[in-house]
């Protein structure tokens, strides 16, 4: 799996599944950069990647100035991978400013990005857009109404980005990682109001997991699932990532 050459951006690629990524996107060989809203935040992942060729940057998803500034420079690979989990609640218990910043975040940002990459991308004759989706984009979880939709509506822009740019060679993948050990899962733990709130943290998934299939779909050996969502789940997918079959 080689990705020398490529520039890659990895959004929220401070902890969790996104720094994971940066991990094998950088160690594939690709001069990764991350996002994060912390600055703290960014100084410790670059302490834990050490030499790896990774550069954060302290911008909020949310900020379309800060965000156009971050992309003057073009990327050919995007992983849309930052998100917040919250507001968690059931409809009548959230507030619409918290619904609408999880929609903000989680999904208006993301096309914000993609539309910010895909003149660079096609300029040069395509490039990789890898959005992180959910089980929640497809099946409804109570009190994650705003995620729900969010991560619904990511897998639509998905489908849109495919049918519109894929013949100038942007490929375009949805993909769920799983139900993984992260900082968000612990704040899913903590509310204990659905049944992904009761897995046992034993349960979870290693982040390297889904990292390893991201840097996967980001070679052309991931060509012909272009377009598709695609969830770690299915066997197919694990081995041709070189991941285990599940227990
Ligand atoms: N963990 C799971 O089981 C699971 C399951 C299905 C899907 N996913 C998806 O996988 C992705 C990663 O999740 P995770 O579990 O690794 O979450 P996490 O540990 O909570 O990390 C989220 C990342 O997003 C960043 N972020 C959030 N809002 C941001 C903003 N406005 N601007 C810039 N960065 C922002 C955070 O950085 P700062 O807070 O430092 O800004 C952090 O790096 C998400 O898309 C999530 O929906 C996760």
């Amino acid at each position: 799996m080689t990705l020398s050459g490529k520039t890659a951006l990895v959004t929220g690629g401070n902890r969790g599944i996104g720094l994971a990524t940066v991990r094998a996107l950088a160690e594939a060989g690709a001069d990764v950069h991350f996002t994060s809203r912390t600055a703290a935040n960014i100084a410790a992942a670059q302490r834990e990647l050490g030499d790896l060729p990774a550069t954060g940057h302290h911008v909020n998803m949310t900020d379309r100035f800060a965000m156009t500034t971050l992309f003057e420079t073009g990327f050919d690979i995007l992983v849309n991978n930052a998100a917040v989990i919250g507001p968690i609640g059931r409809i009548l218990d959230v507030s619409v400013e918290d619904w609408a910043r999880n929609i903000d975040t989680n999904l208006t940002s993301a096309f914000h990005a993609i539309q910010l990459v895909i003149g660079h991308m096609a300029a040069q004759g395509g490039g990789t857009i890898v959005n992180i989706s959910s089980g929640a984009a497809h099946r409804p979880q109570e009190g994650w109404s705003a995620y729900c939709a969010g991560k619904a509506g990511l897998a639509m822009v998905t489908r849109s980005v495919h049918m519109e740019y894929g013949a100038q060679g942007i490929r375009v993948f949805g993909f769920a990682p799983g139900v993984v050990d992260t900082d968000m899962q612990g704040a899913i733990r903590a509310s204990g109001i659905n049944p992904v709130s009761k897995l046992p943290r034993e349960s979870l998934a290693p982040a390297s997991e889904p990292a390893r299939v991201v840097a996967w779909l980001c070679t052309a050996a991931a060509d012909p699932l272009a377009g598709q969502e695609l969830d770690i789940r299915n066997p197919d997918l694990r081995a041709a990532a070189g991941l285990p079959p599940l227990a």
